[in-house]
Formats: structure tokens, sequence, C-alpha cells
């Protein structure tokens, strides 16, 4: 279909991602399920170390490999991603040494990369001045484009950038936990971060950047190791990389800043106070828990239609807010503001219904109290693997589709807000004992008839269903860090 991409069309590419997200693929798109990547990025040979202290905390709790589980041995890691891809990686610069390393998660070890002074090229890119002090650690968030490619195609585009937003927003957590404070940056110059990593930017490019831990005036004055001389060569396993022109396009237009890279703020909503619920308070639940972090799964699949607690209801959506509350504190102001919509269905007391959310209550939106609300939450799902209906509620993360269709730049920054509400959704689901299971996979449209956002600029970007489940019949055998 996109034989020939010019500018014009990357508007309506955008805008397909999530209104027609099956038409972004030539009909004749196929997976070559027996030429996969690697579920990891692996290198031949090289230096590794183990991470130690809050650096290994961060790592083991975002990126690292948990668990292996049946039946074709997926590896499962603590965030989810989409299809199980994982296309996200992980960079670490250390300003005291200025020293690259890559992040194995399967092996949770650093691998030593041949950089000649990073910290200088990615003072640059960070439009920083040359030799700026930078924070002990640097970690940053790349996409590996075949991973996702290989399954998704051009779908991937959005499906990278909301991935990326989920580890952002685990890691984001983690580090402000672990160093006292951490910082979000999204408006780099990617050619500079690139160069700084050693990447091209066509197969792999820098998405996010997270400072962990109070700027040292004297971090890269400090001593400097010598880094490795030789790169450790990169194996792929795939015999095929396939390529489309327009999704090349569309990444390589997404890596140019634009001059006004800054994010319209919504204004303050006045939610309509009639036949609006008020929750109960949030309980006090720790997201850093590493239990409830390796309990985390997709469990969709398992939702048993028992209804849940407002208690439970008021905690997630608590969590997902305070988690774009963060990210709006700590990152640069190109990162747009998300909404919280909620469809409920099984949640005592609480009428079925479409509501949006407001800290301390529910407001009817749309279609408001809808008895038939659980079998149009089915339908409007691509796929069949999960029963919505069954879930006691589901949060759907809403954003501007037209600030995102400003450019591919926009729209990836934007993308990545949507993970991290994603994230705080899933963890905090965990830790209150609900099942769980995040979708790009279903049909945006019908679900902003039903919240009555079309029209309004407002629109269900992604959607985590929440509910009680019963123990899974897959296999899983737990991976425990050494
Ligand atoms: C951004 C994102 C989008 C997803 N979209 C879908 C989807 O459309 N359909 C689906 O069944 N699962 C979806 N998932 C769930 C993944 O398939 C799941 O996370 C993956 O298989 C790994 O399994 P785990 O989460 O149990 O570790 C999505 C997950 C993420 C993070």
């Amino acid at each position: 279909m996109y034989r020939t991409p010019s500018p014009d069309r990357i508007t309506e590419y955008l805008r397909r991602l999530r209104e027609d997200p099956q038409s972004v693929n030539a009909p004749d798109w196929r997976v070559d399920y027996p030429d996969g990547p690697w579920p990891v990025k692996v290198h031949q040979s090289g230096t590794r170390v183990s991470p130690e202290g809050p650096l290994a905390r961060v790592l083991g709790g975002s990126v690292a490999v948990t668990a292996v589980r049946g039946p074709r041995t997926t590896l499962r890691r603590a965030v989810p991603s989409g299809g199980a891809m994982h296309p996200t990686e992980v960079y670490v610069l250390c300003a005291h040494t200025d020293r690259l390393w890559h992040v194995d998660p399967y092996r949770m070890e650093l691998l030593a990369l041949p950089a000649d002074r990073p910290s200088r090229l990615l003072c640059v890119g960070l439009r920083l001045a040359p030799g700026a002090a930078l924070p002990p650690v640097v970690l940053v968030l790349t996409s590996r484009f075949w991973k996702n490619f290989y399954k998704y195609g051009n779908f991937s585009f959005r499906l990278g950038a909301v991935d990326a937003g989920v580890v952002l927003g685990r890691v984001l957590r983690l580090a402000e936990a672990e160093f006292g404070t951490a910082l979000v940056r999204t408006d780099f110059v990617d050619a500079t971060v690139n160069a700084a990593l050693g990447l091209d930017g066509r197969d792999e490019s820098v998405y996010a950047v997270v400072g962990c831990g109070p700027v040292e005036a004297d971090g890269a004055a400090g001593r400097v190791d010598p880094a490795p001389i030789e790169a450790p060569s990169v194996l792929e396993r795939s015999r095929r990389v396939k390529r489309s022109l327009m999704f090349d396009f569309v990444q390589a237009s997404a890596q140019v800043l634009p001059p006004d890279p800054v994010a319209f703020r919504a204004a303050p909503e006045v939610a309509s106070r009639v036949g609006a619920v008020a929750l109960p308070a949030a309980a006090s639940v720790d997201l850093n828990d590493p239990r409830v972090i390796v309990r985390r799964r997709s469990g969709g699949r398992a939702f048993t239609g028992h209804p849940v607690d407002p208690a439970t209801l008021s905690t997630v959506l608590c969590h997902a807010e305070a988690a774009g509350a963060q990210l709006r504190d700590r990152a640069d102001p190109a990162v747009p503001d998300i909404r919280l919509f909620v469809a409920v269905h099984r949640v005592r007391g609480v009428p079925t219904g479409w509501y949006a959310y407001r800290p301390d209550l529910l407001a009817p939106a749309g279609r408001g109290p809808d008895p038939g609300l659980g079998p149009r939450l089915q339908e409007a799902l691509f796929g069949s693997g999960v029963n919505a209906e069954l879930a006691a509620f589901t949060v759907h993360v809403v954003a501007s589709p037209r600030h995102g269709c400003r450019s591919a730049r926009h729209y990836r920054t934007q993308q990545l807000a949507v993970g991290v509400a994603i994230e705080a959704t899933v963890l905090a689901a965990t830790a209150v004992d609900l099942g769980n299971h995040p979708f790009l996979g279903f049909d945006a449209g019908a679900v902003d008839a039903a919240y009555g956002l079309d029209g309004q600029d407002s629109g269900a970007q992604a959607q985590i269903c929440v509910g009680a489940v019963h123990a899974g019949d897959e296999w899983e055998v737990a991976v425990r860090p050494r």
C-alpha cells in the first residue's frame, strides 16, 4: 500500500495506528515465525560484570527475565510487552568512570562497550554543554526494531513506543526509590545519542534517557576507565531481517526533533458530579516490592468473573494516576498528559457503566450506566484469547489524537506516556492480587464512542482489563538472580 511514502502520509499513518491498526500492514503481511529473532539481543565475546546495589535492583525489577514458561518456553520479564517481544534495550553510562555498558537481561550482566568518553556525546545529544555534569548513572532506553517488526510490521511503530514507555515507567519508579531522585529526557537529538551508544538509528534507536541520582558537578571529570578496544559482535538469529519503506520512513522522521516539541497541556476537566460515584481511599501498596514485581503477568485468560471490592479499583487508578504525575514532574515538557477512564462492571457497589476517573470519584461519561458494557468491551477486542466480560473493570488510557499526529516524534513521545500508565496499572493490580491484561489490540473508535469521546480530541490509546483470576494451568519456572 505504501510504495512511495511521502511526508503527507505520515499523519494518515499515525492516525491509522490507533483508529484502524489492522490496515497499516499490507494484506499479504505474514509473520515468518521460524525465522524470528532471539528473545534478547545476543552479543558474542566482550567483558561482563554483574550490576550491584541500586543499579542491580533497578534493572532486576524492570528488564530482567523473571521466569521461563510453557509450552513454548517463552521468557517472562518483570514488565509486560506486546506479544512478549521485549524490543526495549537498556544501556548504562556510569558518569564516574565514563564507561558504557549494555544490559543483558537474560544473564543480568553488564557488557562493556568500546565507547570513547561517551558522556561527552551524550551531553551534546541531550543539548547540554559538552562536559556538563550528569547524574552518576544514566540509563538509555532504546528500541530494537526487528524484535517487534518481525511480528507486527508497520504497527510496531506504535507498539515499540508503548513498550518503551512500560519499561520507562518501571525504571523511573525504581530509580527514584533506589537513587533518591531521577529525571527523564525525551527531547534529545537522537542521532547524537545513538552515536554515543554506537548505534546507527536504523535498526535500533534511542527512545528515552533516565538520569539516576542527583547531578554531580565533578561526575564526568572523575576517574576515566579505559574502554575496551573491540566491539563485541551482535548475533542475529533471523536469516532475513525484513524492512518496510513506510516503517523506516516514519522511524527516521521520529528522529527529527521538531522545532516545538512542547506538549499541549490538557485543561483540567470539570467533571459532572451528577451520578458520580465516590471512591474509597486507595490502599497503601509498595510497587517496588520484588515479590509483587515477580508475580506480575498478563493473566487475562484466567479471569473468573468474581466481583471485586471498590478499594481495589481505587488503588489501581490512584497508582496509575500517580505514575502519570511522577512522569510529568520528572520529564521534559515534550511529554504530554494522559487521562484515565474506566469501564466498570464487576465492582461491588459501583453501577455498571463508563466513567472518567477523578482522584476522588468516578464521573459517568458518554453512555454512563450501561448494562450492555461487558459484551460491548468483548466485541471491541480484536483477539479472542481473553474474555474481557469476565474482568471486573477495564482501565482506558486516553490522550489527544491530534497532539499525537502532529509529527512522528510527538506520537512516539505520547506513546511513552501511555506505556507509563499501563505499567503502573498492571503492577498496582498485581499488588492488590488482581489479574490484569494490557491491550493495544482493540477497536478504539468503539471505546471512544462509549465514553462520548468522539469529536472531543481525546481517544483511547490502550486498555488494561483487571479482575479476579484463577490459578493458570500453564507451567512456569521462576528464574532466581545469582
Ligand atoms: C503495550 C502492550 C500491548 C499489548 N497488547 C496485547 C494485545 O493486544 N492482546 C493481547 O492478548 N495481549 C497484549 N499484551 C500482553 C502481552 O502479550 C504480554 O505482556 C506478553 O505476552 C508477555 O506476557 P506476560 O505479560 O504474562 O509476561 C500487550 C502488552 C503490552 C505491554
